[in-house]
């Protein structure tokens, strides 16, 4: 089983190859993004309008890079999947119509992929582990933990009740002058900085209910650069490992008590995993304090190499392959949906 698989829900065009075998072991045969970031940093974040219109300009092609680094045509497609949402309205249309019109031209099944699910389902492409298993996904537009018990079967266990983590960074780094996406550059100051000499709040900390918030911390860093102005260079190296020691402390205390969660949940399970994705994985110590919980825990951690923990389309294509192999193909009256809950 072989399938095509698009991505246009935010800022990344993608397109991607993926195969499946009878043992339903993955292979990904290509797997092209083509990032939007240039055209959005001017304005400090994603513009839906001008994300919509570059998917329109350049889905074309990369579907048909993606068949021929694949060294296929559309003739080898078994099936088509794209994503239907949640994300920005304007290129879900874009993606969801592209993969419609393929599917419908070639007489090929295809599947609504809800973006989410392809994170969800990423790591057993990559790792190839069953189900269930925990998985965080802090992204620049999630922030969500939830056990993956089973294809479908997705349980939300908590997730933010105002901004994105990513999103976090993003603004943090934009009150401090920094340019986007502003996690990578929070991260390289807070190299430099001491975490020590400010206290950030920890929003959630203790709190029963799994759920996550940043909004408060990126309020107390807009005080506190607002006390110092002029800001120098130190100010901000310190701002920003303040900032991320009080991310890190939060997820440590959500993520150990979605593990402790975990094992109420599935005693039996013997050595259970949890999987991080989405970009903010990318952040070093914020992985370093993740895998030190886990292998104090007992879970395995997982984090999917970073082109995969990124938006892509493999991942959309290996769920529709996932999806192919146990349930009927969706109708071509499916809908984009801009919010569409796991
Ligand atoms: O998953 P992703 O590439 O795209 C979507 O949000 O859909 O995530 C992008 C987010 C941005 O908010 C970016 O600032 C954040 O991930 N990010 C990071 C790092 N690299 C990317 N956040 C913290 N530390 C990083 N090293
Ligand atoms: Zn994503």
């Amino acid at each position: 089983m072989r399938v095509l698989g698009i991505e246009t829900s935010c800022d990344e065009t993608a397109a991607a190859i993926v195969e499946r075998d009878a043992d339903g072991h993955g292979r990904i045969l290509s797997n092209v993004v083509l990032s939007q970031i240039e055209e959005h940093a001017p304005y400090g974040g994603v513009v839906p309008e001008i994300a919509a219109r570059a998917h329109v300009e350049v889905l074309d092609r990369l579907v048909s890079q993606a068949l021929q680094e694949a060294h296929m045509t559309l003739d080898d497609v078994d099936a088509v999947a794209a994503t239907a949402g949640p994300g920005l309205i304007g290129g879900l249309i874009v993606g969801l119509m592209t993969g419609k019109a393929i599917a419908m031209a070639g007489r090929k099944p295809f599947f609504a992929i809800n973006h989410l699910e392809g994170h969800a389902l990423t790591p057993r492409l990559t790792d190839r582990i069953d189900f269930p298993y925990l998985l965080l996904l802090v992204s620049g537009g999630h922030t969500q933990m939830v056990l993956v018990k089973g294809l479908g079967d997705y349980e939300r266990l908590g997730t933010t009740v105002d901004d994105a983590l990513g999103e976090a960074f993003d603004k943090t780094a934009k009150l401090l002058g920094l340019p986007y996406p502003g996690g990578p550059e929070v991260e390289k100051a807070a190299l430099l900085g001491d975490r020590a000499r400010f206290t950030l709040p920890r929003p959630m900390k203790g709190e029963e209910r799994l759920d996550f918030s940043f909004s408060g911390l990126k309020t107390a860093v807009r005080q506190l650069a607002t006390t110092l102005e002029p800001l120098s260079q130190t100010d901000v190296n310190d701002i920003c490992a303040a900032f991320q020691a009080a991310v890190a402390d939060t997820l440590d205390d959500r993520v150990s008590r979605s593990l402790m969660r975990f094992r109420q949940s599935f005693p039996d399970v013997f050595e259970p995993s949890l999987v991080v994705a989405g970009g903010v994985a990318a952040n070093k110590e914020l992985r370093a304090r993740l895998q030190r919980l886990c292998s104090d825990d007992g879970f395995r951690f997982i984090a999917p190499p970073m082109e995969l923990c990124t938006d892509n389309a493999a991942m959309i294509a290996w769920a529709g392959a996932e999806r192919a192999g146990f349930a009927p193909a969706d109708t071509f009256d499916i809908a984009p949906r801009s919010r569409w809950p796991l």
